[in-house]
Order: C-alpha cells, then structure tokens, then sequence
C-alpha cells in the first residue's frame, strides 16, 4: 500500500504546487507575467475595438479562432499575409483556439468520428471537415503564438460512460495533433476534458502529459454547471496538472470565477463576457459604483448624470466620459458606444489581474483577498 501511495503522489504534483501564483509566459517574442485574462477577437477583431485600444488597456495577448478564420477570410489570404498579426496589424501575441468547441455551438448537421468533425458551416452551408491535422496546418497559416489542439467540448449534462468515450477520443486527437506539427518555434496546448467526472479530468490530464505539450488547458467548464460544481472540480484535478508549464481555463471570465481560479493556480483565461456584456450596455463596476458590481447603462437613473461609470477605473472611457453621454449614445443606438463599454469592461479585467499579480509577487495575497472580492466582485459575497 505504501509503494502505491508513493506511486500515486510522484504522479500528482505535490500540494504546494496548487495556489496562486506568478509564472512567465516565454514562447518565441512573448514574455508576459501571468496570470492574465486574454481579450477574444474571434474573427480577426476584438469586437468594435482597433489593435490600439488593446494594446493601450495593458492587454498584449489576444485570442482568435481557426474555425472562424478558416471560413473567412480563408487560409490563402491568411498565408498570402504572412499570417494573422501582419493581417490585422495586432503587434502583440495571439492564441488561437482550435474550433472545437465551436463546431459544436455554431454549426449546423455536424458528425464527429474518430477522423475528425464534419459540419456544415454556418456561413454559407458548405460541408467542412476538421481532423487533428487539418487544424494544426491551419494554425500554422494564421501563425499563432499559442496553439490549441483539435478537442470536443463535451455536452452537458452526459453520462460518466458518454464523458469517458468523448474525453478518450479528445486525448487521441489530442496525441494526433502533437505529432502534425511541422514548425516546432510556436507553442502547443493540450485540453483537458471528462466532463463533470473528477477521475476522468485526472485520467485525461495523465494522457495530456505522455506529451511534453507547452502548456495545458482545462476545457468543457463554464458550460451550464453550478459554479460550485466547477469550483469542485477545479479543485480535484489541479493538483494533477503539471506546475512548470501554463494553465489556461477555457471560456472563463466572470470577476467571481477569475478571483477563485487563480486562488486555485490557473494562470490565463480568456471570456466574450467583457465585450458583449459592453455590446448590451452592461458594465462591469467597483464596488463604490454599485452594490452587485454591475451597472445597466440604459436605466433612467443615469440620464443626466456627470459621473463616469466608475470614478475609481482610469480607463480611457472613464477619464473622458459621463455616463449621461454614454447613456445617450446607448440610446440613440450610436456605434461609438459599443467601443466605449467594451475599453471599459476590459480595462476592469485588466485592473483585477494586474491587483493579483501585485498581491501574489509581494506574498500579500491571502491579506488582500478579501479586499479585491469586495471591490471587483462584491455580488459574490
Ligand atoms: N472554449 C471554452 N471551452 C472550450 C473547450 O472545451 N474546448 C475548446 N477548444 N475551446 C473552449
Ligand atoms: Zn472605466
């Protein structure tokens, strides 16, 4: 029993390993401190907002997405380029996600086999097949930093027998796709996936590590649970990813989530949240601007009101505009605002990683938690 137990715990990083924490992001011209939240620009943009309000936020990481940019505009011109960066001249660092997950969300007719996702496309209908190897040749066009390997976002809710089948093909794909690459200089991320079975993310975190990938992702959350269920299952199976290398926890952005993600050592995330809550007039505040964190910029209490959305964000919005401006171009359905609230809600984000990595780098951060709850997210206390 010793032997098994000694066997067990050489497998699993040990308990110090799971925590908050400061790591380098280093992959070719990247070097960022993590953890950090990643604005999605899904299609080539993030929306309504140019490379330069990005990279003003602080933000120097950006997503994108092969199923998306595959469709439009088409890997001819993405090559014909030089790749995503030069196209859309966004002079930080980019990862791309690998399609997977919206195959399943956005298409339409779609068949996984052991080969691959065969769907019609929710562009123009056409019949489309990704396999492993396909998306990792795509990748290479648009010339990502970070590449995420081909996976299924298991549905919710599914049996333990349904999660394991789904999981085990997601690891051979997983397998597949480290073996296509044919330009070693860019980094390859593997996900974890089991569905909302603690054993099967650890069984599939096992799998992930026969492969010296560069970083690892936790996918299939934030996809209809509880959040104390996810919060579980983060919990069990952290302590089996490996502690030198990344971790990224797929579609999670939330102020609450980020906060008790990266208590439990996740190092990045990327959300639409931030940007089309803006798109819907909802704002992200401190907990001086409103009791639950959240402001609705079309309710009548703002019509003439001189404050900014929060007079404790420096964001470029906040140091300009009131919010009975911004109330009005809301309104009057004026495209400006759209920008507005997305610099805002993202600068917020920015603010509460960058207020945690401070606290984590000077070993204060168990002090100020209850500080940084309060004030980034005071709805969920
Ligand atoms: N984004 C959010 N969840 C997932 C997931 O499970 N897989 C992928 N590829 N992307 C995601
Ligand atoms: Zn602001």
């Amino acid at each position: 029993a010793l032997e098994k137990k000694a066997a067990v715990e050489s497998e699993r990083d040990l308990l110090h390993t799971v925590g908050p924490r400061i790591t380098k992001l280093k992959f070719g011209n990247i070097e960022l401190e993590t953890p950090i939240f990643m604005p999605v620009g899904t299609v080539g943009s993030v929306k309504s907002l140019s490379p330069e309000d990005v990279y003003s936020i602080g933000y120097r990481l950006i997503l994108g997405n092969t199923y998306h940019l595959n469709l439009r505009p088409g890997m001819e011109l993405m090559r014909d380029f030089g790749g995503l960066h030069q196209f859309m001249r966004w002079p930080g660092a980019i990862l791309t996600d690998s399609g997977g997950f919206q195959v399943m969300s956005l298409a339409k007719i779609r068949k996984l086999n052991e080969e691959g996702a065969t769907f019609a496309n929710h562009i123009n209908g056409a019949k489309i097949t990704l396999t492993p190897e396909s998306v990792v040749g795509i990748q290479e066009d648009i010339d990502s930093d970070i590449q995420m390997v081909l996976d299924e976002c298991t549905s919710y809710p599914a049996t333990h027998a349904e999660a394991k089948a789904s999981m085990e093909r997601s690891m051979r794909w997983a397998q597949r796709a480290r073996e296509a690459r044919k330009n070693k200089n860019r980094a390859q991320f593997g996900i974890v996936q089991g569905g909302m079975y603690g054993d099967l993310r650890v069984q599939s975190i096992k799998e992930l590590r026969k492969n010296d990938f560069e970083g690892f992702a936790i996918g299939g959350l934030s996809v209809g649970e509880s959040k104390r269920e996810m919060r579980r299952l983060l919990s069990a199976t952290m302590p089996w990813m490996p502690h030198d290398k990344p971790r990224y926890l797929m579609g999670v952005g939330a102020p609450d989530d980020l906060i008790d993600s990266i208590m439990l050592g996740i190092d990045m995330f990327d959300c639409v949240m931030p940007t089309r809550n803006a798109r819907n007039g909802s704002v992200f505040v401190r907990s001086t601007a409103s009791a639950n964190g959240k402001m609705q910029i079309k309710n009548a209490a703002h019509k003439a009101s001189k404050e900014p959305l929060d007079s404790n964000c420096s964001c470029y919005t906040c140091k300009n505009y009131s919010r009975a401006y911004l109330r009005h171009l809301f309104v009057a359905e004026e495209l400006l605002v759209f920008r507005l609230l997305s610099i805002h809600n993202l600068q917020f984000l920015y603010d509460l990683t960058e207020e945690m990595r401070e606290a984590i780098r000077t070993g204060r951060i168990f002090e100020e938690l209850p500080n940084i709850r309060k004030k980034y997210a005071p709805g969920s206390i």
